[in-house]
C-alpha cells in the first residue's frame, strides 16, 4: 500500500519542489504558453472553419484533394486536424511531403510550437519531426513528420508499404515536379494493397479535376477485382453533415460519382487583401538593373512600412543583386529606414535560410531576394511589396543534346499570380511586375509539368528501384509520350542499369542511390572500379560540370588572347574535362592566396570554391554515404545511414572535440561504437555539394 495522497513526507515534498522548479518543467510550461498564444492565430486561419469537413471527408474517403490559397493554413493545420482521428490510430504517423528542405524544417518547427511539443530529436517525447537530406530530426514518439519528397522516395526503398504511416499528405502538388508525380503514382498503387492508408493531396491552385480523375481511374480499375464498399454516409450518397449547397465542395457527375466514392475534394478560400499591380511601359532585358531601380523606388518613396520580396531567376542573379543593393544602401541618408538584404535559394545553408522568418530590427526594411522557393512553398511574414522579374530557371530536356539543362524561362500566369498574392497576405499590398501588361497576357496559363520537359531516365530508374515492373503502365498524372519513356529505358539499358529483361541490375541499384543523373552516376561507378581507379579525379570533373562555369567568359579577342596566356598551364589538348581537372588540382595546391590565383588565371573564384566544397563528395561516394555522422545536442554523433550512435575514438586527434559532423574510415565496436580515422566535415559542404549535383 502506498501513502495516502494527502500525507506528504519530507522526502516527497522535497521531490515535488525540485520537479516543479526543474528546467524541464519550466521548458514544458513555456511550450504550453506558446501553444496557447498561437491557438488564437490558428483560429483565424481560413482552414480552421473547415476542420470538421476535412475530418469527415477522410473518415468516409480514402483520398482528399484539398485546394486552397497559399497561407490558408493547409500545411500547418491539416496534419493536426487528423492526428486524433480513430483511423489514424496510435502510434499511427502522418507524413507530410514538401518540395524543399527549408519548408520541411520551418513547418515542423511551427507545428511543434503550435502543438506545444519539443521539436524532433531534441526530446524523446517530441511529437513533430522532420527528415531532409543529411538531417533527420525525429524521436521515437514522432507522430507528424515533415519530409522532402526525395526522402519519402528513399523511405520507400527500405519499406515499399510505408507501413509506419496511416496517412501521407502530399503538399504543393501544383508544382508538379517529377518527384511529386512519382509519389502520387506510388501512393495510388499502394492504396490497392493498404486499405488503411489515407492520402491527402494539397494544392495552391483550385484545379482539382485532373487529380480527381487520376485517383478515380485507379479506383475503377481496382473495383473490378476488389470492390470497395461505398460508405453509407459519404457525400456521394448525401451526407447530412455536409452542406449540400456549399459551393466549395465540388459535386461529381453521375458517372464519375460512382467510381469516385472514395475521393473527396475541398476548396478553402484564402485570406487575401487587395494587391495593386503595376507593369513596365516598355520591356527590359536587364532584370537586375530593373529590380535594383524598383527596390530603391519603393524603399525611398513608399511611406508604408512592410518588407519587399523580389523574385529573381537563381543564385547568381540574387548574389549580384544583393551586392548592388548593399552598395547603394550605404549611400542612403539617415532619413530613410535601413535595409536588410536577405537571399533565399535552395543551396543556401539552412541557418541563412531561416533568417528570412525573423522580424526585421527596428527602423529596418527586409529586402528578400528569392528564387521561386517563396512562390508557394514558404510564407514569409511582413511582406507588402512584391517585385517580380517574371522569370525562373527551369529544367528542360534538350532533345538535340540529349540532356537536361537549366534554362531561364518566362513563368506562367498562375506563377505570376501566386507571386503577386504574396504581397497581400497580411494587409493590402503592391506588386511591381518588371514586364509589360502585354507580356503578362501572353504568358502560358500554367507551367508545363516537369515530367513532360525533362530526361526521364532518373524517374524510370526510381520506379525500377522500387519494384515497378512495367513502367509504361505506371500511373502518372500526365503520362509523357511513350517514346520518351522508351528512350529512357534504352538509355538505362545502355548504361548497364537495366539488364536485357528490363530488370534493374546491381549497378542500377548503386546508381539509384546517388544524387546524380544516371549517366553521371554511371561515370562515377566506372571510375571507382579497380581497373579505372580514378574516382578522385573524376569527381573533381563532375563537380566542375555541376557548378557555374569555372573559366570566366570573355567577349573580346584581346581578352581571349590574354586568357590563353594566363591559363596556358592549365589547358589540356585533350579538351575541357582534363583542363577542368588541371585547374582544380592547381587551385587545390595553391597555398597562399587562392583568390589572387583565380584572378590571375581568369578563373571564377566562386565556382572554384563550390568545386572544392563538392570534392567532399568523393569521401561520400567512396563509402556511399554510410561513413558520415552528425553531432547531436547531447554531444554524441549519429550516423546518417542507420541513425546509429557513434563516438569519436580516443586515438583520434578529434577526441574530446565537438564538431558539426564527422567523416570516418572505420566503425569499430569495443565497449561501444567508435569511429576511427576521423575528419571534420561541415554539413554545409555536404548539403551544397550534393544539392548542386542533384
Ligand atoms: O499551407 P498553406 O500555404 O495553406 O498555409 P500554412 O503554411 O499552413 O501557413 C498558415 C500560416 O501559418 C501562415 O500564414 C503563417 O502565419 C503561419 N506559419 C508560420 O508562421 N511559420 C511557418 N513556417 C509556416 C506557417
Amino acid at each position: 500500500m502506498g501513502l495516502p495522497q494527502t500525507v506528504e513526507t519530507g522526502a516527497n515534498v522535497k521531490r515535488k519542489r525540485v520537479s516543479e522548479d526543474s528546467p524541464a518543467r519550466t521548458h514544458q510550461s513555456q511550450l504550453q504558453q506558446k501553444r496557447i498564444k498561437l491557438l488564437d492565430s490558428r483560429k483565424q486561419l481560413p482552414i480552421w472553419q473547415r476542420q470538421k469537413n476535412i475530418r469527415d471527408a477522410l473518415r468516409d474517403h480514402d483520398v482528399l484533394i484539398l485546394s486552397g490559397e497559399t497561407g490558408s493554413g493547409k500545411s500547418t493545420q491539416v496534419p493536426q486536424f487528423l492526428l486524433d482521428q480513430p483511423w489514424c490510430g496510435f502510434p499511427g504517423k502522418i507524413a507530410v511531403t514538401q518540395p524543399r528542405r527549408v519548408a520541411a524544417i520551418s513547418l515542423a518547427r511551427r507545428v511543434a510550437e503550435e502543438m506545444g511539443t519539443p521539436l524532433g530529436s531534441s526530446s524523446p517525447a517530441s511529437k513533430v519531426g522532420y527528415s531532409v537530406r543529411f538531417d533527420e530530426s525525429t524521436s521515437p514518439s514522432t507522430r507528424i513528420k515533415f519530409l522532402t519528397e526525395g526522402m519519402l522516395l528513399q523511405e520507400m526503398l527500405r519499406d515499399a508499404s510505408l507501413s509506419q504511416y496511416k496517412c501521407v499528405i502530399v503538399d504543393e502538388v501544383h508544382e508538379r515536379s517529377v518527384n511529386i508525380d512519382l509519389i502520387l503514382g506510388f501512393l495510388k498503387q499502394l492504396q490497392t494493397r493498404r486499405k488503411d492508408l489515407k492520402v491527402v493531396v494539397m494544392s495552391a491552385t483550385a484545379d482539382a479535376d485532373s487529380l480527381q480523375r487520376f485517383f478515380a481511374a485507379q479506383i475503377l480499375e481496382d473495383t473490378q477485382h476488389d470492390p470497395k464498399p461505398v460508405s453509407s454516409d459519404s457525400r456521394a450518397n448525401g451526407d447530412p453533415e455536409m452542406d449540400a449547397d456549399d459551393a466549395s465542395w465540388h459535386g461529381f457527375g453521375d458517372e464519375v460519382q460512382r467510381s469516385s466514392s472514395n475521393i473527396a475534394t475541398c476548396h478553402v478560400e484564402g485570406r487575401q487583401y487587395p494587391v495593386i499591380t503595376r507593369y513596365l511601359d516598355n520591356p527590359t532585358e536587364d532584370t537586375i538593373e530593373a529590380a535594383l531601380h524598383r527596390i530603391f523606388q519603393i524603399h525611398c518613396k513608399e511611406p508604408t512600412p512592410g518588407d519587399l520580396l523580389v523574385f529573381m531567376t537563381g543564385q547568381e542573379a540574387i548574389q549580384s543583386l544583393q551586392k548592388l543593393v548593399e552598395e547603394y544602401a550605404l549611400g542612403l541618408t539617415t532619413d530613410y529606414p535601413k535595409m536588410l538584404v536577405l537571399p533565399l535559394f535552395a543551396a543556401l545553408p539552412q541557418a541563412a535560410q531561416q533568417l528570412i522568418f525573423q522580424p526585421a530590427p527596428r527602423n529596418t526594411r527586409k529586402v528578400i531576394l528569392t528564387t521561386n522557393i517563396a512562390e508557394t512553398s514558404v510564407t514569409v511574414p511582413g511582406v507588402r511589396f512584391v517585385v517580380d522579374t517574371g522569370k525562373a530557371k527551369v529544367k528542360q530536356f534538350r532533345n538535340r543534346l540529349g540532356l537536361d539543362s537549366l534554362l531561364v524561362k518566362q513563368i506562367s500566369k498562375s506563377s505570376a499570380d501566386q507571386r503577386k498574392g504574396r504581397a497581400g497576405r497580411e494587409a493590402a499590398g503592391q506588386c511591381y511586375r518588371l514586364y509589360t501588361e502585354e507580356a503578362y497576357k501572353s504568358l502560358d496559363k500554367d507551367s508545363t509539368p516537369e515530367v513532360l520537359r525533362c530526361d526521364l531516365s532518373q524517374a524510370v530508374l526510381t520506379m525500377k528501384a522500387r519494384g515497378v515492373g512495367d513502367v509504361l503502365r505506371f500511373p502518372l498524372l500526365t503520362p509523357p509520350p511513350k517514346e520518351a519513356m522508351e528512350k529512357a529505358l534504352l538509355q538505362l539499358l545502355e548504361l548497364g542499369a537495366l539488364d536485357e529483361h528490363g530488370n534493374i541490375s546491381p549497378i542500377g541499384r548503386k546508381i539509384a542511390r546517388l544524387p546524380l543523373t544516371p549517366a553521371l552516376g554511371r561515370v562515377i561507378i566506372e571510375a571507382a572500379t579497380s581497373e579505372m581507379d580514378c574516382l578522385v579525379e573524376v569527381i573533381d570533373i563532375v563537380a566542375c560540370l555541376s557548378v557555374e562555369h569555372i573559366f570566366l567568359a570573355i567577349d573580346t579577342d584581346e581578352g581571349r588572347e590574354k586568357a590563353q596566356v594566363a591559363r596556358r598551364q592549365l589547358l589540356r589538348r585533350q579538351g575541357d574535362h582534363l583542363s577542368y581537372l588541371a585547374a582544380v588540382q592547381a587551385y587545390a595546391a595553391e597555398q597562399s592566396d587562392r583568390r589572387r590565383w583565380a584572378d590571375d588565371h581568369m578563373i571564377s573564384h566562386r565556382a572554384m570554391q563550390s568545386v572544392m566544397d563538392e570534392r567532399i563528395v568523393k569521401c561520400f561516394l567512396r563509402g556511399f554515404s554510410s561513413n558520415v555522422a552528425r553531432a547531436c545536442p547531447d554531444g554524441s554523433y549519429k550516423t546518417f545511414a542507420g541513425n546509429q550512435t557513434v563516438a569519436i575514438h580516443p586515438s583520434s586527434v578529434l577526441f574530446g572535440r565537438k564538431v558539426e559532423a564527422i567523416l570516418y574510415n572505420q566503425f569499430v565496436y569495443t565497449n561501444k561504437a567508435y569511429a576511427r580515422d576521423v575528419s571534420v566535415v561541415q554539413l554545409r559542404w555536404l548539403e551544397e555539394a550534393l544539392d548542386g549535383m542533384a
